[in-house]
């Protein structure tokens, strides 16, 4: 009996869903592609690539904010949830693209920002008007603190993922509102059961025009302490210090994800939630657990911010080992398995930079099996696979040559703002913050997807100057080619996604068990479902090494699944003996005794 086929018999306790086995494709509207040669991605440009993502072999697709918005924060920052942004079409549009994707058996994931608005939203407009406005609970309003010297300040220390205090003052009413993100994204007040019904009335409107769920943007901020207390000074360079500790799982959390839970499973759709600053995976549990109807499964972030600096900083520099990454995916699989949650599994997204440039340190001739040991490696563990647009082909980081106008993000803009002010603002400290610009910036994420070795990359008209530069490593990087090369980074990310789909009881309902915990070149894990049991083995270096498999006892295969450099068939037997080697970045699954 082949082993596609061998018997593997499910415990009785497991929960399987659909969403479960499914594998999600992240799509950031702005840079994907350009259909009207505006120089900015819109939705026809997605529904004419659909087939590409379809045979990439997801299930899902994810649509990053495209509703009616300033853009101060691309579209993270919504004027209005009813409608779509300009620039990228329309809302029949986005009903041809949920229809597009049903067409070819994949769903639609929508984004769901309701932890902020966009101060252009009309209930922000009204909150703002008077404090005797209807909407003026709406969002959160606090009187200013008035200091030792009589000078006013904001109502607590709390800084800003943007920056800066997370207060604003609103001259007219005198009291400053509360904005976790930038002064153009005002908190929305859950307490008040109005914002609530709003919100639900918006998801029900998504979901009613075929939306198979939502991913839900920073969802653990939307309950907050309602002392609103001073967070301890972990950073005494600057007055403002991370209040996560009030906010992140506040203390209604719960009642409000279920208020959403509620009505999608009334429509049997899924949801991913962002959650940061979560380390507390028994608070976790309470909001992925399968029988908890809040959401199905969570972005964490420890892996993420592996490479920052002290204090979170992000923009400063931070080192880590093998075996700190390693660390963190086994906690959290074996916690979600043992608990019945679910993992997201992620290496990127357009928060990130690109994988192949953080993770490794990929010499330019190694890059693409770099990326396919990376996509090896997260796929296979267990838990829901997302891919960020562009990370299929390998894409890489901004060049280290690009000046500071061709960054984008504000929240890297704003960092250098602040800097260019700041007392230690000399040319060595201008190039260090460029060197971790380069390294951690989003704007390495939102570069325009590189489709071909055509002028702008293919991603736009030739002539037109896109809204962001394409890296110029189009020429050489580009979906065009590997979509011919049958041995591309885009064809191996196709093949391990059929991989977890053959194996489906191992790769996704399986256990998992890291191995050879201390190495700091290789990552090994075994997945186990009844009597079969998989190796996932990386070389994370990009020299040649050998492997004592002999000492972690799995020096018996019965077959390779999967390899990297080569079609299985050429591998088979390769992974036998006591010590086996493993070329540059190579990765391989094999199926054990
Ligand atoms: C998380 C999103 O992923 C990010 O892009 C955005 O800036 C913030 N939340 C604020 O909405």
């Amino acid at each position: 009996m082949s082993s596609l086929s061998a018997p593997v018999k499910p415990p009785g306790d497991i929960h399987r869903a659909w969403w479960k086995e499914s594998s999600v494709y992240q799509i950031w509207p702005a840079s994907f592609k350009d259909s009207n040669d505006d120089g900015i991605g819109d939705i026809p440009g997605i529904i004419s690539k659909l087939d590409y993502i379809r045979d990439l072999g997801v299930d899902i697709v994810w649509l990053c904010p495209s509703y009616k918005s300033p853009q101060v924060d691309m579209g993270y920052d919504i004027a209005d949830y009813y409608s779509i942004a300009d620039e990228y079409g329309t809302v029949a549009d986005v009903e041809k693209l949920i229809k597009g994707c049903h067409d070819r058996g994949m769903k639609l994931l929508m984004d769901l920002v309701v932890n902020h608005t966009s101060d252009q939203h009309e209930w922000f407009k009204k909150s703002r008007s008077s404090k005797a406005s209807e909407f003026r609970d709406w969002y959160v309003w606090k009187p200013p603190r008035i200091d030792e010297n009589g000078n006013r300040q904001p109502p607590n220390n709390w800084v800003s993922h943007f920056q800066g205090s997370a207060w604003e003052y609103d001259e007219p009413t005198g009291e400053y509102y509360l904005h976790l993100y930038a002064v153009e994204q005002p908190d929305l007040n859950w307490e008040n059961p109005a914002v609530r019904k709003a919100v639900h009335d918006i998801v029900r409107f998504w979901l009613d025009k075929g939306a198979n769920g939502f991913r839900m943007d920073v969802i653990n901020f939307i309950s907050k302490d309602q002392a609103f207390p001073d967070a301890p000074v972990q950073d005494k360079d600057t007055p403002w210090q991370w209040g996560d500790k009030y906010y992140a799982n506040g203390p209604r959390l719960h009642e409000y994800l279920q208020g959403i839970g509620n009505i999608l499973k009334e429509y049997d759709t899924f949801s991913v939630g962002e959650m940061p600053f979560v380390k507390d995976t028994a608070e976790v549990l309470k909001a992925v657990r399968h029988d908890r109807n809040e959401i199905n499964m969570i972005f964490n972030f420890e892996h993420v911010d592996i490479d920052h600096g002290p204090h979170g900083n992000k923009f400063k520099p931070g080192s880590w080992k093998l075996t700190e990454l390693k660390s963190f995916f086994e906690r959290w699989q074996a916690f979600m398995y043992n608990n019945g949650g679910w993992n997201a599994l992620y290496w990127e997204n357009h928060d990130q930079p690109r994988s192949i440039d953080r993770y490794v340190n990929a010499p330019q001739a190694l890059r693409s099996e770099a990326g396919k040991m990376l996509a090896t490696v997260l796929a296979l563990h267990a838990g829901s696979p997302f891919i960020y647009q562009g990370q299929e082909i390998g894409m890489g980081n901004v060049p280290i040559e690009w000046g500071m106008e061709e960054y984008k993000d504000i929240d890297c803009l704003n960092h250098w703002n602040l800097l260019l002010k700041s007392s230690d603002s000399g040319p060595e400290a201008q190039k260090a913050a460029r060197q971790e610009y380069q390294k951690k910036s989003r704007d390495n994420a939102r570069t325009p997807v590189q489709w071909s070795a055509e002028p702008n990359g293919g991603f736009t008209g030739p002539s037109i100057k896109p809204w962001m530069s394409v890296n110029p490593e189009y020429t050489k990087v580009n979906a065009a080619d590997q979509v011919k090369d049958p041995n591309s980074l885009y064809h191996y990310w196709a093949s391990v996604l059929k991989l977890r789909k053959a194996y489906l009881d191992i790769f996704v309902y399986g256990n998992y068990e890291l191995v050879d915990r201390n190495n700091q070149h290789v990552y090994a894990y075994t997945r186990a479902y009844s009597d079969s049991k998989a190796l996932v083995l990386a070389n994370w270096t990009d020299y040649e090494l050998s492997w004592d498999a002999a000492a972690q006892k799995v020096n018996k295969v019965k077959e390779v699944l999967l390899d990297t450099y080569e079609s299985t068939s050429m591998v088979q037997g390769r992974f036998s003996g006591a010590q086996w080697t493993l070329r540059p970045f190579e990765a391989a699954v094999v199926l054990l005794e």
